[in-house]
């Protein structure tokens, strides 16, 4: 593992399948009565969210606080960003301060690659979300879900995504989540087919490791998951598309379309939805989609991902409780989790 995370694209396949296969273990520990590990006591981590957020900022914390860190939550309103201090004063006075991590969500694409790159700080980096660039936790947690539900949660770990077939539909031109789930569901060996109007999809696509279509019907009954996005109104200057009621009608996934889907397909999306624009309520309350559930996968993702930047090469925390489902040892992280009560 890199000591930073900034890019799906950066993850080998090993990384990738050990975050997984570790944040299967933080899973575990969700499910207890006392959620809480000591894997991160006394160390700090710093929540720097310069755009708006809802999901990611308290998955984080969340999992920051499931992890026994000391967590400073910063945002960009109501500091001295407004009154113009940039990105390097802002993070040397977070240095100053001893930070051991630092979360980053910002508008302009790479403000987390300077951050880690800079020397302006020591911490570790980890991008919540950069522009239209990256979104790599977003992605794990998808291909999280995407494994548990379509290769099987306990015969998962040291799997990946080989084979499978992702669809993903809308705002692809905006769409950090996107960019980065076409590079880690490329790196799990899955197969990715882009659907969008023609003005939404970027420049240079015919490179991205993935098929593109403008026709979402013919798609649908050879997809295992399809994945909606929303159009991303703050991020256009333009008019990409006719009417909102056009849109919908050639890209938005109602009942009738979710019919044409195989019976055990299923619907993602990253949040936060837009119901009658990409998404029915219909389907967004059906069963077959995993909206809620990304949610929660989130926060052991992102435990994950903090445990093995930041604590991963010290020995677990006590000894692991055998797992219900017991995986070939070669596959197994180095490393599992447990909590007090079991040492
Ligand atoms: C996405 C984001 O912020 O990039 N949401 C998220 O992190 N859950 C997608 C979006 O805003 O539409």
């Amino acid at each position: 593992m890199q000591r930073h995370l900034i890019s799906a694209a950066d993850l080998t396949r090993d990384d990738a399948v050990l975050i997984l296969d570790t944040a299967e273990e933080m899973a575990r520990v969700a499910d207890r009565p006392i959620k809480k590990l000591p894997t991160l006591r006394g160390r700090t981590v710093v929540n720097l969210f310069f755009e708006d957020s809802t999901r990611t900022r308290i998955s984080f914390e969340a999992a920051e606080k499931r992890l026994s860190a000391d967590v400073i939550n910063f945002s960009a309103k109501g500091s001295s960003v407004s009154k113009g201090e940039s990105l390097k004063d802002t993070a040397q006075t977070l240095e100053a301060m001893g930070v051991d991590a630092v979360v980053i969500r910002h508008g302009a694409s790479g403000a987390p690659y300077t951050l880690a790159n800079s020397g302006w700080i020591d911490a570790a980096v980890i991008n919540a979300g950069d522009g239209t660039h990256q979104h790599p936790t977003q992605a794990l947690l998808d291909a999280f879900t995407m494994r548990r539900r379509l290769v099987g949660r306990d015969v998962g770990l040291g799997r990946d995504l080989a084979g499978k077939r992702i669809t993903i539909v809308g705002d692809v031109l905006h769409s950090r989540v996107a960019r980065s789930n076409v590079d880690l569901l490329h790196t799990l060996g899955a197969e990715v087919t882009l659907v969008a109007p023609p003005t939404l999809l970027p420049v240079g696509i015919g490179s991205w490791p993935c098929e593109v279509s403008y026709d979402l019907d013919s798609t649908l009954p050879k997809a295992d998951a399809v994945m909606m996005l929303r159009v991303q109104r703050e991020r256009m200057n333009a008019a990409f598309f006719p009417t909102e009621r056009e849109y919908a009608r050639r890209y938005g996934l109602d009942a009738d379309r979710m019919a044409k889907m195989p019976a055990d397909a299923i619907v993602m999306h990253p949040g936060p939805m837009v119901r009658g624009m990409e998404i029915t309520a219909e389907v967004a309350d059906s069963d077959r989609c995993t909206a809620i559930e990304q949610v929660a996968n989130g926060v052991s993702i992102r435990m994950a991902v903090l445990y093995l930047l930041l604590g991963g090469n010290e020995p677990a925390v006590g000894q692991a409780r055998p797992s219900v489902s017991q995986q070939p040892s070669d596959r197994r992280p180095a490393h599992t989790v447990s909590t007090d009560e079991e040492k």
